[in-house]
């Protein structure tokens, strides 16, 4: 991965919270910001996944901390927000990556699904966005960018509703947070990628079924990790000051509104 020779704030103020970051976009998007000066929190459920990619990344003499939590948990996310004070003495940027998917239709959703997505997507963002928002405010610099995905202005290609529900909320939370905000320097925005080539999608549908939606993209293919580590990258660098409340399409033109 290359570095893309981005500025984030000061010197101390490139100290970044990734979540869901063991692997698919928020491990792209912890490497990427790694690679790029900035001292970055890894946090993932997924305790044992997100301490192998730590050490990986350690490896290749890149700053990065693993914190395990559940980010619909507020203990786990004050825990997460609380080790990397200690570490890093504080948190500029936040990226709400951590997120769930499950195809069932709305007639079999248990109850128990829709909290579980539900909460894993949008309830996790604003626990994580609220912890954070105290540093941010402080030192008058903040970058949030929150997941929601297409399926959050239309409807999900491999999704249920409650994931099309979570990722719509998604973008009602980013543009309040964004306004309520912007007078602090922080900036609140959305990414909302198309089909990318995760194991969230590999573990969803087909490889046939994959072909198939690729090549009905004007693009004819799916969206890699590094894409969107690239567009998250500009949009928590300086260059992207002037940018808050916006939803950003990346996905082979599958949407275009
Ligand atoms: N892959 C796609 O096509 C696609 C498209 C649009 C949006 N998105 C969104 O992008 C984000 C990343 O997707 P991906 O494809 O890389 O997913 P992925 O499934 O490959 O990775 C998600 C990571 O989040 C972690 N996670 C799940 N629940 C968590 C929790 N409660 N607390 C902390 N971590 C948790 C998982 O362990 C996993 O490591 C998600 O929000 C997803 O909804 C994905």
């Amino acid at each position: 991965m290359n570095q893309s020779n981005y500025q984030f704030g000061s010197e101390n103020t490139r100290i970044a919270i990734v979540t869901g970051g063991a692997q698919g976009m928020g491990r792209a998007v912890s490497e990427l910001l790694a690679r790029n000066g900035v001292s970055v929190v890894i946090n993932d459920v997924n305790k044992s996944a997100v301490e192998t990619v730590a050490a990986e990344l350690e490896e290749l003499g890149l700053n990065v901390k693993p914190v395990a939590g559940d980010v619909t948990s507020s203990k786990d996310v004050d825990r997460l927000v609380n080790e990397t004070i200690a570490e890093f003495g504080s948190v500029n940027i936040l990226v709400n990556n951590a997120g769930v998917l499950r195809p069932t239709k709305v007639i079999d959703i248990e109850e128990s699904e829709w909290d579980f997505v539900v909460g894993v997507n949008l309830k996790g963002t604003f626990l994580c966005s609220k912890a954070v928002l105290p540093y941010m405010q402080t030192q008058k610099w903040g970058r949030i960018v929150n997941f929601s995905s297409t399926a959050g202005k239309n409807v999900s290609t491999v999704g249920g509703a409650h994931y099309t529900s979570a990722k719509a909320g998604i973008l009602g939370f980013t543009r309040h947070l964004a306004k309520e905000s912007a007078g602090y320097g922080i900036t609140v925005n959305s990414v909302c990628p198309g089909l990318i080539d995760t194991e969230m999608v590999n573990s969803t549908i087909s490889e046939e079924k994959k072909q198939e939606y690729a090549n009905s993209f004007p693009i004819k293919r799916l969206g890699q990790v590094r894409e969107v580590a690239d567009l998250v990258g500009f949009l928590v660098s300086d260059k992207a000051a002037y940018i808050t409340g916006a939803s950003i399409d990346i996905n082979g033109g599958d949407l275009m509104i």
